[in-house]
């Protein structure tokens, strides 16, 4: 099955997040049973890639997703050379909290689509409400290099994860040049 062509809020009676498998239990479980209440409680939001076909249910499958919320870290986890331009309150991020592709279409160009629409989300939420970076917490050291292929670096160690940055600016430049 092809994907669509945009990426949607997650909808509990559009999109079939019982069949979504990107080979992670937890990104699986995320889609399953929390990402909606997670909406619902006004925490994240969650946007899917739909197939372009519906299942047999009528809902549409899953082909990738990524959440993302509002954060905050402190000027002291970055390096020195930036903390010292940032005052000592914490410092707003956008968390991408989440991203995953179906394991369907592993190595097919999806990440870097679902990366960069991300991205670009939250370029434009930039525009309304600043924040200094986005930040990912990643999951297992595969993720850990797809995020380095794309020019995130590391910050510190996050609850037993890497925690990663791209900074707004750079994110600025990827798309207005
Ligand atoms: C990580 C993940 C999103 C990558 O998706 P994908 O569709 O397989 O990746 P793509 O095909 O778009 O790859 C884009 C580029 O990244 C590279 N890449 C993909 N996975 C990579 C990895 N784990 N490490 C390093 N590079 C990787 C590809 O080689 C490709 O490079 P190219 O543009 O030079 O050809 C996918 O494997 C996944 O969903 N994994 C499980 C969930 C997960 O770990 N999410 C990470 C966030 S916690």
């Amino acid at each position: 099955m092809s994907w669509g062509k945009e990426f949607v809020e997650l909808s509990k009676s559009q999109h079939d997040r019982n069949s979504f498998d990107c080979g992670e239990q937890e990104l699986n479980a995320f889609i399953k049973t929390q990402a909606a209440k997670h909406m619902q409680a006004g925490i994240s939001r969650t946007m899917v890639l739909p197939c372009v076909q519906p299942l047999f249910n009528q809902k549409y499958a899953i082909c990738a997703f990524y959440s993302v919320a509002a954060s905050s870290i402190s000027r002291e986890t970055l390096p020195v050379q930036l903390a010292k331009r940032l005052p000592r309150y914490p410092i707003p991020v956008f968390l991408l909290a989440q991203l995953a592709v179906h394991k369907e279409y592993h190595g097919s160009g999806l990440g870097k689509v679902s990366l960069i629409r991300a991205l670009k989300y939250l370029w434009e939420v930039n525009h309304h409400m600043r924040a200094y970076a986005i930040v990912v917490d990643c999951l297992t050291n595969s993720a850990q290099a797809f995020y380095t292929k794309f020019g995130f670096e590391a910050l510190c160690e996050h609850n037993g994860r890497i925690r990663m940055f791209l900074s707004m600016n750079t994110v600025e430049q990827l798309f207005t040049q």
